[in-house]
């Protein structure tokens, strides 16, 4: 049976999409190199889909490793590559680690797919491409602006790059740009877990409401919008991953109408961080300590997806609320933590 390598498979959204992969029917392989994951992902994976998929623990930099991975595995159907390094912050302090890391393994990774015929190749991208937008909401046709930080340029390099190589070879892709995925699976299985500080609006909020930190800052409530504080597009990781089977499954049934397709995903709603905070409350009974601070640098004001063309043309919606990502979320703070 052919089997859909997932790269970055044990992270937050990798995990989730191999869930939604198993359900559909797929054989998964997963490599990571458990730079920001744990092995007890797939413990949690195994929960859910009775199926431990296969995992070599590799890094993506060792193009030799890379290389005799794909000897070894000589049935790869199609690539979703989730496996980067993805702290803004991070990356204007160590910009080469992420060139290296995000772009680098990039290429050696489409090299094998040039030199061995693999075709299929999903692509995480992120909304960070469009910077500010000049019109709200933000469709695929919005002009890509000069990145911000190190870790934004290359994703904005990687989608270059597998855009080059889909028009000089047999390779298939698609980029799905996502906007802000929170959440986690309803089993309470697998979840995000940020080593570290978070540096997310939703974890922080966990973290927070289970006393792990003392006090959410918010950044900014004198932002040109209706109570000031920013406005994201936050998506449901389970809504986000199946966004993954579907486009994989259009690639391997070669519906794809360009080698290079590019697709929003996100809800198409915009919610403000205090609404967020407002309806953790809610949602979750818990009051939150927290307090307005200064703007982060970095910031963009507002951004959210039209999505009319991943409804039309993928055939997919996000279905879920925030409401319901925010109950996920808490319900796998408490469990990690140990909380009834
Ligand atoms: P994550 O850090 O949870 O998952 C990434 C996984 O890749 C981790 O398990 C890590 O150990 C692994 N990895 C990193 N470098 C590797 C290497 N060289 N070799 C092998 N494994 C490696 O991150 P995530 O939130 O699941 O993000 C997945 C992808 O989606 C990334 O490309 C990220 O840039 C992109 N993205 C994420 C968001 C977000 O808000 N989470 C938004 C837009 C785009
Ligand atoms: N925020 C706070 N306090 C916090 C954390 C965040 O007020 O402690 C605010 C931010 O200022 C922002 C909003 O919450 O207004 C969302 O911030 P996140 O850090 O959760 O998300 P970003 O939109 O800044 O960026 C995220 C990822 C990027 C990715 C982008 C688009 O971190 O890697 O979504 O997908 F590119």
């Amino acid at each position: 049976m052919k089997r859909i390598l997932v790269t970055g498979g044990l992270g937050y959204i990798g995990s989730h999409t191999v869930v939604e992969l198993q359900a559909a029917g797929y054989k998964v392989v997963i490599i990571d190199n458990l730079s920001n994951s744990t092995m007890d992902v797939l413990d949690g994976i195994a929960a859910i889909s009775s199926e431990r998929p296969d995992t070599e623990i590799l890094d993506l930099r060792d193009k030799e490793k890379v290389h005799t991975f794909f000897n070894d595995y000589n049935n790869i159907e199609g690539i979703i590559h989730f496996a980067a390094s993805k702290a803004v912050g991070e990356s204007v302090e160590n910009p080469l680690l992420y060139y290296e890391n995000n772009v680098g393994s990039l290429v050696y990774l489409l090299k094998e797919c040039r030199d061995r015929g693999i075709e299929n190749f999903i692509f995480s991208s992120s909304c960070t491409v469009y910077g500010q937008p000049d019109t709200l909401p933000i469709t695929e046709d919005a002009p890509v602006k000069p990145a911000i930080s190190p870790y934004g340029n290359t994703k904005q390099i990687s989608e270059e790059i597998i855009r080059d190589l889909s028009h000089a070879s047999n390779l298939r892709a698609i980029s799905l740009r996502y906007f802000n995925p929170i959440g986690a699976h309803g089993s309470a299985e697998i979840g995000e877990l940020p080593k570290g500080v978070p540096q997310n609006l939703v974890p922080y909020i966990t973290q927070t409401a289970a006393g792990i930190r003392e006090e959410l800052s918010v950044f900014g409530n004198d932002y040109p919008t209706p109570d000031g504080s920013c406005i994201r597009d936050y998506i449901h990781i389970v809504d986000l991953a199946k966004a993954h089977v579907i486009a994989l499954q259009r690639l391997i049934s070669k519906e794809n109408t360009d080698d290079f397709e590019i697709f929003n995903v996100g809800t198409g709603k915009g919610s403000s961080v205090l609404e967020v905070i407002h309806a953790f409350e809610e949602v979750t009974g818990n009051k939150l300590n927290y307090k307005i601070v200064d703007r982060r640098p970095g910031d963009v004001i507002s951004v959210y997806a039209d999505t009319g063309k991943a409804n039309r043309v993928l055939g997919w919606k996000a279905e879920k609320t925030m409401e319901e990502a925010l109950a996920s979320a808490w319900a796998w703070e408490k469990k990690v933590r140990g909380i009834q």
